[in-house]
């Protein structure tokens, strides 16, 4: 297959890219190629002669996002809409990369893909204009959320290290009241290669299996990096301020992947092998 990638210099863009490289003949469309806030991206898209559309471009600052929700809108709905506009003139089917953000973060138990959206924030609010549009324009299209992404060169792993590196007296504070599932970059895009080739159009969430809080996430990969030492205090969502608020419990469940065979390991395992990685090129 043909397949052009929308953000494909970005932390799941690239991830797609490695993994689905040796498999199709791939059309990259970094920031530089092609601008979402333009709609003279329908006409780049379509001048791929892409088989398939895989949008994984997105204004991903959620501070920035609420500080300018208009500019999320442009970029993360209007945006969407032009890629779907240029699936329609491709005729091909389209995987809109969505998030845990579209849901209001106040359920006992992970969210299924059927789960009415509800987002609170700008950047959600955003992103669920995007899913709309899909619906509203295409047939043929995978929406595929995701949430807490790490394997790129900026992520929370990165950061919490870092962190580590810097103050090993004074520690890390972090949220334990805000829930989701870590998940890495290469599972997802592992799963995104399987999906493209069933067919079975719909929604899906693709995260790695199991859900914790940012607390629970600092200090497993402290452990899993040996710096089990430092220390991590817990703090509120409420105590942590910034523009954007994200939902507390934004768990999700992977029903309908899961239907069809495909399924992430659980987040632990995952983290151990972004940990190798990251040893490997030390
Ligand atoms: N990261 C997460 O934890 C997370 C969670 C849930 C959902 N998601 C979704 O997953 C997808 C991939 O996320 P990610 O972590 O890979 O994001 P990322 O690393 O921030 O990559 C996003 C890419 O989109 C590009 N981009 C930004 N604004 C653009 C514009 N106006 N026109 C064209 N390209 C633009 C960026 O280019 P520049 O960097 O050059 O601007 C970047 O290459 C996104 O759709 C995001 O909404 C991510």
């Amino acid at each position: 297959m043909r397949i052009a990638v929308t953000g494909a210099g970005g932390q799941l863009g690239a991830a797609l890219m490695t993994a689905l490289g040796p498999l199709h003949t791939m059309v990259p469309l970094g920031h530089d190629q092609l601008e979402l806030g333009s709609p003279a991206a329908i006409d780049q898209l379509v001048a791929t002669q892409a088989d398939l559309v895989i949008h994984a471009a997105a204004y991903t600052n959620v501070d920035g996002c609420a500080r300018d929700p208009e500019l999320a809108y442009r970029i993360n709905g209007l945006g969407t809409q032009y890629v779907a506009l240029a699936c329609r003139r491709l005729g091909a089917p389209l995987v809109y990369i969505s998030t845990n953000e579209i849901f209001p973060g106040d359920a006992d138990r992970p969210y299924f893909e059927y789960d009415p959206a509800r987002p609170i924030n700008a950047y959600g609010r955003s992103k669920w204009a995007g899913e709309q549009v899909v619906r509203e324009l295409l047939d043929r299209f995978y929406i595929v959320r995701v949430a807490w992404l790490f394997g790129g060169p900026r992520n929370f792993v990165r950061t919490v290290l870092r962190l580590a590196e810097q103050q090993p007296e004074q520690g890390l504070r972090m949220v334990d009241d805000e829930i989701g599932n870590p998940t890495y970059a290469p599972d997802v895009a592992a799963a995104v290669g399987a999906l493209i080739q069933s067919n079975c159009y719909g929604a899906y969430h693709f995260v790695n299996a199991e859900h914790c809080s940012r607390y629970d996430f600092a200090q497993a990969i402290l452990l899993a990096a040996g710096r089990g030492h430092v220390p991590v205090a817990p703090i509120k969502l409420a105590d942590f301020r910034r523009d954007s608020t994200p939902p507390s419990f934004a768990a999700l469940a992977n029903c309908a992947g899961s239907a069809i065979g495909i399924a992430l390991r659980p987040w632990p395992d995952a983290l151990a092998a972004y940990l190798a990685t990251l040893h490997e090129g030390a």
